[in-house]
């Protein structure tokens, strides 16, 4: 009797420690049946328990018994725990089969791409990148470009004004000024950089846009230098089948002044709505440097010459991509930015 109490004891103990340590409930079915089961010890016992002396029997089923149903008790709260614990788990745990995303991946603004290109075709013929403020002073960005204060141009409707004499550019023209009064030539240069101007936010206006400047001044530069420069650089951009056209035009700055078009690649040349009918597309502002702003540097305009020209990057942008409204330049929606990967 004493063995047969020991025995239940140390099982009693043993399912116990067995039963509350399970951490599945996979695990605590194997614990239940080693246990519990069919051919566990304490099944084996219960059934022994006829072969004790008569006196014995009755206590000693007892006992069985209540280790038997204290076992039972445990093992179904310890499965109502980890069902319990089970539930309140994420649903998604990390699942390792799954196939991976691929990572976002950055990549050039599409105006970007396009002054890089542009620095790099001017590269070509000698001209090297040069930088200016975006906060200009109201000499460099007018005056000493031979634009009196009462011209349109610095009219402060058209003007972002930071104080009485400091304003936020309206064009990468200064930038000629300023490397001008640093350096003597031969200067060939090409600045891009953003400028503003109190534009509406339209479909072909911006507030804030990127511009490309160049200026070229030596000894003996020619309106021949000027025409030939700017043909390379057409050619080289929009292929040697681009046809291109100076028209007389006027900047305080320049004279003589032209504007470049070039022909639509859009039709070709026979006209369509990008270009309004004419088959021609306005590119930049140019012309040979007016002698007023050779003297407002401190260069002799007896000896030097020079030209110089202006465009506006976005423009070139819509024009390379066929992209219709500016606006898509600016909006930073990562849809549009993404077709431009692999320019
Ligand atoms: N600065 C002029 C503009 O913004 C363009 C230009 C540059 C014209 C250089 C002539 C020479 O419109």
């Amino acid at each position: 009797m004493e063995d047969f109490l020991a025995s239940l004891r140390e099982l009693e103990e043993a399912g116990r420690t067995a039963i509350v340590s399970a951490t599945a409930s996979e695990e605590l079915e194997q614990v239940r049946i080693e246990f519990l089961g069919r051919k566990a010890p304490l099944t084996r016992i219960l059934r022994s328990v006829g072969e004790l002396p008569q006196d014995q029997r009755r206590s000693a089923g007892a006992e069985a018994n209540r280790v038997k149903k204290r076992l039972l008790e445990l093992a179904e709260a310890r499965a109502a725990e980890l069902s319990a614990a089970a539930a309140a788990q994420p649903v998604s745990e990390i699942d390792l089969t799954l196939p991976g995303r691929a990572r976002w991946r950055g990549s050039r603004h599409p105006c970007t791409v396009v002054a890089d290109e542009i620095c790099a075709i001017f590269k070509e013929l000698g001209f090297s990148r040069a930088r200016g403020p975006e906060a200009e002073t109201t000499w460099y960005n007018f005056t000493a470009l031979n634009t009196s204060l009462d011209h349109p141009a610095a009219d402060e409707q058209d003007t972002f004004y930071l104080g009485d004499d400091t304003l936020l550019r309206t064009h990468t023209s200064p930038v000629q000024a300023r490397v001008m009064e640093r350096s003597q030539p031969p200067v060939r240069i090409v600045v891009p950089g953003v400028v503003f101007r109190r534009d509406p936010f339209d479909a072909s206006h911006a507030p804030a846009f990127e511009q490309i400047e160049g200026l070229a001044v030596d000894e003996g530069i020619s309106f021949v230098d000027f025409k030939a420069s700017i043909s390379y650089f057409v050619h080289r951009f929009f292929g040697a089948d681009a046809a291109i056209r100076f028209r007389p035009s006027f900047f305080p700055f320049t004279e003589p002044s032209a504007e470049v078009d070039v022909s639509c690649a859009i039709c070709g040349g026979d006209g369509c709505s990008t270009c309004k009918g004419t088959g021609w597309l306005e590119i930049m502002g140019a012309g040979m440097v007016d002698p007023a702003v050779f003297e407002n540097v401190g260069y002799d305009p007896e000896r030097y010459t020079g030209f110089a020209f202006g465009m506006g990057v976005g423009r070139i942008a819509m024009l390379r991509y066929q992209i219709p409204d500016i606006r898509l330049l600016y909006d930073g929606d990562v849809r549009f930015l993404q077709q431009f990967q692999s320019a």
